[in-house]
């Protein structure tokens, strides 16, 4: 057996952390942030300890709140020039996937030249982007751990990767206040997200045994707690499990790569702008159904994980796990591909 495992990332969980971020800042010796972040996180008054903290630490900093979901290589490019010549010297990404993935990709154009669509693909990078501190506000991305960016090429309708080791934030803050008041809609999509990453990371042919580790025991995780973590705005345990199982399904996947799922939605995000956690939420079940012959062995494993009866044969339990994963976004209100307003059934060929 021959494979990598790599995590770039110092990870702190506590209840809290974020608003000690000016401590750990000076730490890396870092004394003037841009922080990217997005009008939701504003307005729900998630980043008031955090600038009390760079401000008791003596951090300077600016903000770009412009953020949007699925972020956009227009707006990366704008930000970066914006800030280029301000002498920052790291960035605090707060938000979910696309603050991150968007933080990700001004730090590359920080320390480059040109647009941001420059850098597309694998290992694109000439030296490291700036630093950055990733504090999530969704358990799902997993891109506070991950060295993968996302970008929406507007131009072409497009849903860019970049890749490059030199991509992962340099620390991440896993503070579960900060969840307590996430929409339920996008706790639910968010959290299906980091399923699919779980089952992706499991399923695909990239795995190793130290993502299958983690893949199993997120899928264990999120089976337990995604659906009280929504329903029940108050369980700080739930919340607080759900952000552990999304970053363990980050490392999980940053080294066993996604598939099929994530493929598909992301065809579809690029053209019509879907939720990327609701596109995968939509497309993970049949996505399942539709592979577990080739390997029944792992997706009936994936099912036991998902809490179905593991005495069943691995045929009946791999088929349980499919009704499980369309039970699971029916409770958790996910809509159905049909009940998306824009898809036009002429534009699938083109996706
Ligand atoms: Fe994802």
């Amino acid at each position: 057996m021959n494979f990598p495992f790599v995590l770039p990332t110092k990870i702190l969980m506590e209840s809290g952390v974020s608003s000690k971020v000016g401590e750990h800042l000076k730490e890396l010796g870092i004394h003037r942030v841009l922080v990217v972040t997005d009008p939701g996180i504003k307005a729900a008054g998630l980043l008031t300890p955090i600038y009390a903290s760079l401000e008791q630490a003596g951090v300077a900093f600016f903000e770009t709140d412009q953020v949007k979901p699925n972020p956009r290589s227009e707006d990366c490019n704008r930000i970066a020039v914006q800030y280029k010549n301000t002498g920052i010297e790291g960035l605090v990404a707060v938000g979910g996937g696309s603050a991150i993935d968007a933080a990700k990709a001004v730090a590359v154009l920080m320390t480059h030249e040109g647009r941001i669509e420059d850098y597309e693909g694998e290992n694109t990078l000439k030296c490291n982007p700036l630093p950055l501190v990733a504090i999530p506000t969704t358990a799902g991305t997993g891109s506070e751990v991950t060295f993968f960016s996302v970008i929406t090429d507007t131009a072409r309708q497009y849903k860019m990767s970049l890749l490059d080791v030199r991509l992962a934030p340099t620390l991440a803050l896993l503070d579960s206040e900060l969840t307590a008041k996430l929409p339920r809609s996008i706790a639910a999509a968010t959290g299906m997200d980091a399923l699919t990453h779980a089952i992706e990371a499991y399923t695909g042919k990239m795995s190793n045994p130290i993502s299958d580790a983690l893949a199993l025991h997120a899928i264990r995780l999120i089976s337990k707690y995604l659906v009280a973590a929504v329903e029940e705005r108050d369980n700080n345990e739930a919340r607080e499990q759900m952000l552990i199982a999304s970053l363990i399904a980050g490392m999980a996947f940053g080294n066993a790569d996604i598939a099929s799922v994530h493929c598909i939605s992301e065809a579809i995000g690029g053209m019509y702008d879907t939720s990327h956690g609701v596109a995968n939420s939509i497309f993970l079940p049949f996505v399942f159904q539709h592979n577990c012959d080739a390997d029944i062995y792992r997706h009936s494993q994936v099912a036991i994980c998902l809490g179905v009866d593991p005495s069943l044969s691995e045929h009946d339990a791999a088929n349980a796990a499919v009704d499980k994963l369309f039970s699971m976004i029916r409770r958790l209100g996910i809509p159905k591909f049909s009940e998306l307003a824009s898809v036009k059934e002429g534009d699938l060929t083109a996706a």
